[in-house]
């Protein structure tokens, strides 16, 4: 009979640090069976910069998480931050010389190597992803295997790291004796847990909106083409509250997230908000639009720069399939609406979907990075990071699946 494997997926936030330990049932179901999450620390704008720090949060949610299995965590997936990463398009050919047999695995794989570009020293490369191939002349073809050709060639999208960052992120994870199985972009992570392969065909542009930052991916004809990481989240909307009603920050947050509200409509409602008393203030009266101001301008802003973004990536106008808000932030009520307005193009704030056991009063949005890392682990369990013990080497690689084998054979249960 057929036996419950574990996957666990780890996302160090800016403002938490979340695991997720998920089982694939005998028949491929995905059952969430153990989840950690506590605040974040060390971490700025959604990069390491406190190891020590990061590292004791990563453990406390390690932790939490593996209460619910009674047996330790043995390797994870982990995310990086779209903060220390870089994009770019490549391309490589080979010519197949197949003697009339058709294009194999082997060549295809060949032929993305020989799109892996040189990179500088202090980079690494995260992921090389076949965008599109042309076989013999024909462009647009989603793959050549099987095909047969003599001259192929592919366009792949390249994403590569800051070593130090990756550095960082193995050390905060790996100090507490849990292997890192794999590192992922996390837009990409989220793009996994979000986004339909309609949006991805049509066109579309994810935004994460999490407290520092708004990581966005940008995916055309079925597969990712551009992604970057702008360095603005919840946290500014926050602090721009806490400046404008002269208060400390945590009545803020609090405020922002009791009160808050995107919808330029909050200010007919004529609501008004009784403010928390502090340092011996009395407390006041003031107008919820009033609240909402400095949090609709904040957004409005970051919806400025998502668009600029897109169109410094070279897209002329938002794409068929709209923009896709993701991220704890994407929770503040009206922003769809708002978002609607700002763009001119349709706008979904979307939630990881298709996942049993994970309980709804989680801020789900917030979730997305964490649920989309097992899935795309799960889908590319073939794939392994190569790490080295002194952490300095890392690339990405076709494992081979006796280490899968390996693992399954690790996390069996009765
Ligand atoms: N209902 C809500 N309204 C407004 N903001 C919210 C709401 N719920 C959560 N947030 C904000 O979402 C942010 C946290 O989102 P998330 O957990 O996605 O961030 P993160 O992953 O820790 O950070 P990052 O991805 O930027 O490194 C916080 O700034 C929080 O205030
Ligand atoms: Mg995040």
């Amino acid at each position: 009979m057929a036996k419950d494997i574990f996957y666990t997926a780890l996302d160090i936030g800016t403002s938490k640090v979340a695991t997720v330990v998920a089982q694939v049932g005998p028949d491929g179901e995905l059952k969430i069976v153990g989840t950690g999450l506590v605040p974040s620390q060390g971490v700025v704008k959604g990069q390491i910069v406190n190891v020590a720090e990061a590292q004791e949060a990563v453990q406390a949610s390690l932790n939490e998480a593996q209460r619910y299995m009674g047996y330790r965590i043995p390797w994870t997936y982990v995310s990086i931050a779209g903060a220390s990463t870089a994009c770019f398009n490549t391309t490589g050919v080979i010519h197949a010389d197949t003697n009339g047999d058709p294009i194999t695995g082997e060549n295809v794989e060949q032929l993305v190597q020989s799109s892996y570009p040189q990179i500088p020293e202090d980079k690494q490369i995260l992921h090389v992803m076949p965008v599109n191939y042309v076989v013999d002349g024909y462009r647009g073809v989603r793959s050549p295997l099987g095909l047969h050709a003599g001259r192929v060639e592919v366009e792949s999208h390249v994403v590569m790291a800051d070593r130090d960052a990756i550095r960082q992120t193995l050390h905060a994870v790996e100090d507490c004796n849990v292997p890192v199985r794999d590192v992922v972009l996390s837009s990409l992570a989220s793009a996994e847990a979000t986004l339909f392969q309609d949006e991805k065909e049509m066109g579309v542009v994810l935004a994460d909106i999490g407290a520092g930052t708004t990581d966005l991916a940008i995916f055309k004809d079925g597969s990712l083409w551009f992604d970057t990481s702008i360095p603005v989240g919840g946290n500014q909307l926050t602090r721009d509250l806490s400046v404008a009603l002269g208060m400390p920050y945590y009545f803020a947050e609090d405020l922002k997230d009791k009160w808050g509200h995107a919808s330029p409509d909050i200010e007919q409602a004529g609501e008004e908000v009784l403010l928390p008393s502090f340092q011996g203030q009395s407390r006041r009266l003031i107008r919820r639009s009033t609240l909402c101001k400095p949090l609709i301008d904040r957004l409005q802003e970051t919806l400025g720069l998502i668009m600029l973004r897109a169109q410094q990536a070279g897209l002329r106008r938002l794409p068929p399939g709209g923009v896709v808000l993701t991220g704890g932030t994407s929770r503040i009520p009206g922003f769809q609406q708002m978002a609607t307005e700002t763009l001119a193009c349709p706008v979904r704030v979307a939630a990881p979907v298709g996942i049993r056991g994970f309980s709804p009063e989680h801020n789900q949005n917030a979730f997305s990075t964490v649920i989309g890392l097992l899935l795309w682990g799960i889908k590319h369990q073939n794939r392994s990071g190569v790490f080295n013990k002194s952490r300095d080497q890392y690339g990405p690689s076709r494992g081979s699946n006796a280490f899968f084998q390996r693992i399954k054979k690790a996390v069996k249960v009765k």
